[in-house]
């Protein structure tokens, strides 16, 4: 009798435990558009409250996504300056690409748990995820556009009202509805199932190469990349120059305190966005160490941190990088969820 009391509450937990797990790690049918919150992650700050999340809506903003419909002259989609292969930035491009091959003078961030960040953009000029396309639309290198003739041109299209009708009831296309199927779109691209993170839930284990990856990076670059999203969302002079071609934070405050300063990038999916750094002045994780160790530029905006760089060996070097290499997200970078409809 005991024994089977014993069975039934093992299996008691054992359901819970399964049914607990089951938000965050599989996902089946019926939760492929409920957002994800993964286990231990603060509450973001976007939460969905007035933009709920539904098939029709996600299904409408990953066409959007990938539409260059949103471009003036049609040739450029969000999806061409972020490559879901390359963590949703821009493989091997140092500054955005766009349109009339025009370059901007920043590096394509990638996109994911987008909706933790208090700020978007190098320089945080953005505050609301639901904004940021307009910024993106708008601007004269990258989608050159008017948000009002975006509207219009989705309004003649063939398939768009129907699909704004199914996803929102509306019975005419406007921009809020457009930037929120967006928004259901990219506010999705939650990454937490890398090594790291099967790591962390004692569901993997590390190398000792990786171990010791981690540690450095606990004790060198966690005041800034904090876990779990690998940034503390500052705006941080981390030594790259000392004069400033692009003033980064300063051209949001107008503060010569800001000079030089831009958002700490997460280093989720890091191993695959390279190029690296608001300029992408980096071609691989080899040169970012390099930098750090003895590449410290000094100006009065640098990190205090960071003023005798980060000396660290070469082997301890190679330790991070391979610790870095485990914020690789397979299941992210390859959901058929976020990828292009063919
Ligand atoms: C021509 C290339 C290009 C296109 C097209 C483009 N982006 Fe970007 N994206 C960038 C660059 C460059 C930045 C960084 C800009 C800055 O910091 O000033 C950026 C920044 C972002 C950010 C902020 C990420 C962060 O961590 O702060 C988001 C979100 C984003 N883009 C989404 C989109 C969406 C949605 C579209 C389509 C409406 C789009 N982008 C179109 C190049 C592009
Ligand atoms: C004092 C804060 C700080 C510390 C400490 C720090 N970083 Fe950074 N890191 C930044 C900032 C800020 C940027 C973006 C700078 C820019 O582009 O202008 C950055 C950028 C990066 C990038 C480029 C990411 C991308 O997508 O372009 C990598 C990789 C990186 N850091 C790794 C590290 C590693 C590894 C360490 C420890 C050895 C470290 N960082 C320590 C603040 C810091």
């Amino acid at each position: 009798m005991a024994n089977a009391k014993k069975s039934l509450l093992l299996l008691l937990i054992l359901s819970f435990v399964i049914s607990c797990k089951k938000d965050v790690d599989v996902i089946t049918d019926d939760d492929v558009y409920n957002l994800i919150i993964p286990d231990g992650w603060p509450a973001p700050v976007y939460n969905f409250e007035n933009n709920n999340i539904t098939k029709d809506g996600f299904e409408l903003g990953r066409k959007l996504f990938y539409d260059p419909i949103l471009s003036r002259d049609n040739t450029i989609a969000c999806g061409n300056c972020h490559q879901q292969f390359a963590g949703f930035a821009h493989l091997d491009h140092a500054v955005s690409h766009g349109i009339n091959d025009l370059n901007g003078k920043r590096n394509a961030p990638s996109l994911s748990n987008l909706i933790w960040m208090p700020d978007l953009m190098w320089d945080g000029g953005v505050h609301h995820i639901e904004l940021q396309p307009v910024a993106a639309i708008t601007n004269p290198v990258e989608m050159d556009e008017t948000v009002a003739n975006v509207v219009s041109k989705l309004q003649a299209h063939s398939s768009y009202p129907s699909m704004f009708n199914k996803a929102f009831g509306a019975d005419a296309i406007d921009s809020q509805l457009m930037l929120r199927a967006i928004t259901q779109f990219t506010g999705m691209l939650v990454s937490y199932q890398s090594k790291y993170d099967d790591y962390i839930a004692g569901n993997a284990t590390y190398s000792q190469q990786e171990l010791n990856g981690l540690n450095l990076f606990r004790q060198n670059c966690a005041s800034c990349h904090t876990e779990p999203l690998f940034t503390n969302f500052n705006f941080i002079n981390n030594g790259l120059d000392q004069t400033f071609a692009d003033s980064g934070r300063a051209v949001i405050t107008n503060d010569v305190n800001d000079l030089g300063k831009f958002k700490v990038p997460s280093l989720r999916n890091v191993e695959k966005s390279y190029p690296y750094m608001h300029d992408g002045r980096f071609k691989n994780l080899t040169e970012v160490l390099n930098h750090y160790a003895t590449g410290i530029k000094q100006s009065p905006t640098l990190h205090t941190s960071l003023q005798n760089g980060i000396t660290l060996s070469t082997t301890q070097q190679q330790e991070i990088i391979s610790f870095l290499q485990t914020l690789t997200d397979n299941k992210f970078i390859k959901d058929k969820r976020f990828a292009e409809v063919q």
